[in-house]
């Protein structure tokens, strides 16, 4: 009798078999120099169709950056380029838009500040009017102590990250008028199944686990979630036969995942944000087979990194495999309020890839010049 597929089956048998050729090979190759290459080639002029991303300017600045620096050949004249884009897209409110002449936006504004502190120098730090940002974020902050994304826009888990690592680096997360609810709603996004939703009584997600763990983890309130149902839902993120994460129950393996969800058990792992002495420990995954899927699955034969095959690769995947192949290549821990960073024994061919930091997703250590520069406006 032949029973037919519901789409979801349908499209999981597609994904299994564009996927399981790519893992019979036995090849694990980081293709760096064709990676430098894709991320040198959109620095060119784009062609006609990427204006669809015209709102997405601010994250495009900070995807390529961010790639560049992770892979440690971001130089001067990138830099300085981008902080002429990111000049243009300064609001009059202190936020960042979008696009040019666009309405800010606080993801945009989470970009654009992580871009800035990526460029490291005085230039680019001067670009923030932090007294003016401050009111901004207090404009769209919601009585249940979320926070909206513009005035007229939605409030979920993103832009209540944002917010917290955008006030964190800019030195002002201890705001408690600001921030007062925030844990609280950002607690009842978990939900029956362990991860996290975009906003509560919604479906748990990779995407919006990441955002609300790491912005729980810089309130200093991990211990208010259900931990062990958490890493239950994060460890079953990992596809036992595909060996790449999923975003939610389900779905299928994407190669962006390797941040959200591979983040999101970095920052359980490295005891970020959690009160308790001693909270450390290995990845609850496999992150060999993670590796795999991402050297053998999503790296383009030309050059940048993707979803999984056989999607093209885009600058946004391109930055959260790297960031995901980074988590995996070092140990990280906190000791005396510090990063305490080794090489993994397990994964130290990737140790030409700089180590991220679990909750800024940025090369790590480059947060403290932004930190030091903002500490007395
Ligand atoms: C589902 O798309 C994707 C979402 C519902 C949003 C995911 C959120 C993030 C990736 C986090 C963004 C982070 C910041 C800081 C803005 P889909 O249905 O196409 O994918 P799926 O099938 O994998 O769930
Ligand atoms: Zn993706």
């Amino acid at each position: 009798m032949m029973v037919e597929l519901s789409d979801t089956q349908a499209l999981q048998e597609e994904t299994a078999s564009a996927v399981a050729p790519l893992l019979q090979d036995r090849q694990e190759l980081f293709h760096f120099n064709k990676h430098h290459n894709y991320l040198k080639k959109m620095l060119e002029p784009l062609p006609s169709f990427f204006s669809v991303l015209d709102a997405s300017k601010a994250w495009m600045v900070y995807w390529e950056l961010n790639s560049l620096a992770v892979m440690n050949r971001l130089d001067m004249s990138t830099k300085t380029r981008a902080i002429s884009t990111l000049r243009q897209l300064r609001g009059k409110n202190g936020g960042f838009c979008g696009g040019n002449g666009q309405e800010e936006h606080v993801l945009s504004t989470y970009a654009a500040v992580l871009s800035i502190c990526i460029c490291d120098c005085d230039e680019a730090f001067a670009l923030i009017d932090k007294a003016k940002l401050v009111q901004w974020l207090y404009s769209l902050k919601n009585a249940d102590g979320s926070f909206r994304v513009n005035h007229e826009g939605e409030s979920d888990a993103r832009s209540a990250y944002a917010v917290v690592c955008v006030a964190s680096l800019l030195g002002f997360s201890n705001d408690h008028d600001l921030f007062n609810g925030t844990l609280e709603w950002l607690c009842k996004c978990q939900t029956y199944e362990g991860g996290l939703a975009g906003v509560p009584n919604a479906e748990a997600h990779g995407g919006y686990t990441f955002c609300a763990l790491a912005a729980i983890a810089l309130l200093q309130g991990i211990q208010k979630l259900d931990i062990p149902s958490l890493v239950k839902w994060l460890v079953q993120r990992q596809d036992s036969a595909l060996y790449g994460f999923s975003g939610r129950t389900n779905k299928l393996v994407d190669g962006c995942y390797s941040w959200w969800v591979g983040g999101s058990h970095l920052i359980l792992a490295s005891g970020f944000g959690n009160r308790s002495e001693n909270v450390t420990h290995a990845l609850f995954y496999n992150s060999r087979k993670l590796m795999k899927y991402i050297l053998q699955c999503c790296q383009a034969k030309s050059g940048g990194l993707r979803d999984k095959p056989p999607k093209r690769p885009d600058q946004y995947h391109t930055c959260y495999c790297l960031l995901g192949l980074s988590s995996i290549a070092y140990d990280y821990k906190i000791q005396d309020n510090d990063w305490l960073i080794e090489p993994s024994s397990l994964h130290s061919t990737l140790n030409f890839l700089l180590p991220t930091h679990p909750i800024f997703c940025i090369p790590l250590g480059l947060e403290k010049k932004m930190l030091s520069y903002f500490k007395d406006i």
